[in-house]
């Protein structure tokens, strides 16, 4: 048969070809291959430096024999424990591999070519993404102080508009609404657009805030049809690697989304780790505590430099390094320390930072202080 030269990207589907993928932070591996180091941070993808619950570990060691066996495809027993968790019903629930595959499959359901979806301005990345990918409009909102104008986003809603994603707290500003811009928000938010909550960070910004400062989505679910509330296990309860989170909301939208979500889309040791995970809270209060000193730690560093940074209720910082960020940032792998630049979501002036552990954010406030050090040397 004769080889037929094909440019694929005549047959690819329009809206692919624009998609910017997602950005991971640097692996370890990656920054030691490159630059020779042995001891490295990673502060760059707002992972749990306390790891996981040593009972994930346990619980996950005594699965390992089923590894031969297709998981749970409805996560019975993980979402009966996540309803009872949140006192709502398993039918009000889809567990995600990761929340990541929920908030693309909410864009799939909801939208295509001609509707549009609102999303803030350095919002998180997977918004713009999952919008285009469904070939629907992705309209950005304009920021308000770094964070979400909720008004503006009401203001932005058009009869084409089908989704509004929000995330509360927002990655990577670490910006929060507050309870009263909230309710006024989605009580004048029309029933036939769908209001996506990402709560991503929720453990974190309720540790660091009061309730007139952060309202709990699940709590506007019997008052909003329209509202979904989506979190995950890769941040307070340290399982990233095991990609696995949940969106609540009313039982039909969630039936729609467990209608396109993949058979078995979350793994049997993601189920058995979550489980165990929502069972240990003490292990969560930990991490919490650990992140509160940690973001004391490297603000009260920060101070002493000089450097600003955004207020933020989530387990990450977004400093203020002007023009000389990416500089920095070069410098800082030189000195073992991965943080994250940004300047992707249009915030080249700002490195964010993950809270790590005291002996990690020591590392990063030691590497950025003989960093702007020299750099002031050389002016
Ligand atoms: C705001 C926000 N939402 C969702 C996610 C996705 O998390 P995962 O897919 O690991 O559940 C992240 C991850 O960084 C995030 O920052």
């Amino acid at each position: 048969m004769n080889e037929i030269n094909i440019a694929y990207c005549d047959v690819v589907q329009p809206q692919i070809l624009g998609v910017h993928p997602y950005i991971p932070g640097k692996p370890v591996s990656e920054l030691q291959r490159e630059l020779g180091l042995t001891y490295v941070s990673k502060l760059a993808s707002n992972e749990n430096p306390l790891g996981a619950s040593p009972s994930v570990l346990t619980a996950i060691q005594h699965e390992l024999k089923e590894i031969a066996r297709y998981p749970d495809g409805s996560a019975y027993t993980l979402k009966a424990t996540l309803a009872e968790f949140l006192s709502i019903k398993p039918e009000q629930l889809a567990v995600g591999n990761g929340s990541n595959e929920l908030l693309e499959l909410v864009a799939r359901v909801f939208a295509g070519p001609g509707d549009e979806i609102l999303y803030s301005q350095y919002a998180f990345a997977v918004y713009p993404i999952s919008a285009q990918v469904v070939g629907a409009t992705g309209i950005e909102v304009p920021a308000k102080n770094w964070g979400h104008d909720l008004q503006a986003m009401l203001a932005a809603i058009t009869d084409k508009t089908k989704l509004i994603y929000l995330a509360n707290p927002n990655n990577p500003t670490g910006t929060v609404f507050s309870r009263l811009e909230w309710e006024d928000f989605i009580n004048q938010v029309p029933k036939n657009v769908i209001v996506v909550l990402d709560e991503a960070y929720i453990e974190y910004a309720q540790a660091q805030l009061s309730d007139d400062e952060y309202a709990n989505g699940i709590d506007y679910l019997t008052t909003h049809s329209n509202l979904l509330v989506s979190r995950t296990f890769s941040k307070a309860y340290g399982l990233a690697s095991l990609r696995v989170g949940y969106m609540a909301g009313c039982k039909e939208i969630i039936q729609y989304i467990n209608q396109i979500r993949a058979p078995f889309n979350v793994n049997n040791y993601a189920q058995i780790a979550a489980i165990s995970a929502l069972n240990d809270q003490g292990f969560v209060e930990k991490v919490l505590l650990l992140n509160q000193q940690g973001m004391r730690q490297i603000k009260d560093a920060l101070a002493t430099l000089g450097v600003d940074s955004i207020p933020s209720a989530g387990n990450f910082l977004c400093i203020d390094l002007g023009k000389e960020a990416l500089k920095v940032n070069q410098k800082l792998l030189e000195e073992g320390v991965i943080v994250r630049p940004l300047s992707n979501y249009g915030l080249s002036q700002f490195l964010r930072v993950s809270i790590g552990t005291q002996v990690e954010n020591q590392h990063f406030i030691d590497a950025l202080k003989s960093i702007l050090f020299s750099m002031s040397k050389d002016l």
